[in-house]
C-alpha cells in the first residue's frame, strides 16, 4: 500500500466534502470547502491518498489551514474513522507546517475543542502547547483550547 499527501485542488471538492462529512458533526458545507480551495491567496489545504495495488487511490484524510503572513494556522484536520491510529494525522500536520514554515511562517496556531481528546493528543504529538483557553467558544457552549508552536 502506498500513502502520500499531495496539496487539494477545486476538483478535489468530492473528496473534501465526503472526509468532512464523515468526520465532523458540524460539517462544513460545499461553498465553504469550495472557499478553502480557491488558489492565489492564503488558503492551503491538503490530502492523504492510499492507494492499494489493482485499486484506484483513494482520499483518506484532509487538512485546511490559512498561511497569513509569519502564521500558519490550522483550521481542519481529518482522517476517515476506520482508518485512525495509524499516522495519517500526523503525516497531513507535518507536511502542512513543513510548507508554512518554507513559505516564511514562524509560528503555528490552532484552536481545539477542550473536549476532542484524539485531536489535542495529536496536536500535542506535533509539539504544539497549550496557550490559551476560549470560554464557550463554540455554539454549544464548548471551550476552545488555543494552541501554538514556532516553526
Ligand atoms: C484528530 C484526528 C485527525 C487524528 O487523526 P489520526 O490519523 O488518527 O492521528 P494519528 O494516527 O496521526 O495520531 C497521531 C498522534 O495523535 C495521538 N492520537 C490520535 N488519536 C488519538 C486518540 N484517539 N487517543 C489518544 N491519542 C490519540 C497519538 O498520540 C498519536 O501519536 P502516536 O502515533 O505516537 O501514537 C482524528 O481523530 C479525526 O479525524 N477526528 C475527527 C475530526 C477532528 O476532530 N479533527 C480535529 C479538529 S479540526
Amino acid at each position: 500500500m502506498q500513502r502520500w499527501i499531495r496539496p487539494a485542488t477545486l476538483q478535489d471538492l468530492p473528496a473534501l466534502l465526503r472526509i468532512e462529512r464523515a468526520c465532523f458533526d458540524d460539517a462544513w458545507n460545499e461553498q465553504s470547502l469550495a472557499a478553502e480551495l480557491a488558489t492565489g491567496d492564503h488558503h492551503r489545504a491538503w490530502l492523504c491518498q492510499e492507494q492499494w495495488p489493482g485499486q484506484p487511490a483513494e482520499v483518506v484524510g484532509s487538512l485546511l489551514a490559512w498561511r497569513l503572513y509569519e502564521q500558519c494556522e490550522i483550521n481542519r484536520v481529518a482522517t476517515l474513522p476506520a482508518l485512525r491510529g495509524q499516522g495519517i494525522g500526523r503525516l497531513l500536520m507535518a507536511v502542512c507546517l513543513e510548507q508554512c514554515a518554507a513559505e516564511g511562517a514562524t509560528q503555528a496556531l490552532l484552536e481545539v475543542r477542550a473536549d476532542n481528546d484524539a485531536a489535542l493528543a495529536l496536536y500535542r504529538a506535533c509539539q504544539f502547547e497549550p496557550t490559551g483557553r476560549r470560554k464557550r467558544y463554540y455554539r454549544d457552549g464548548g471551550d476552545a483550547v488555543v494552541m501554538t508552536r514556532a516553526l
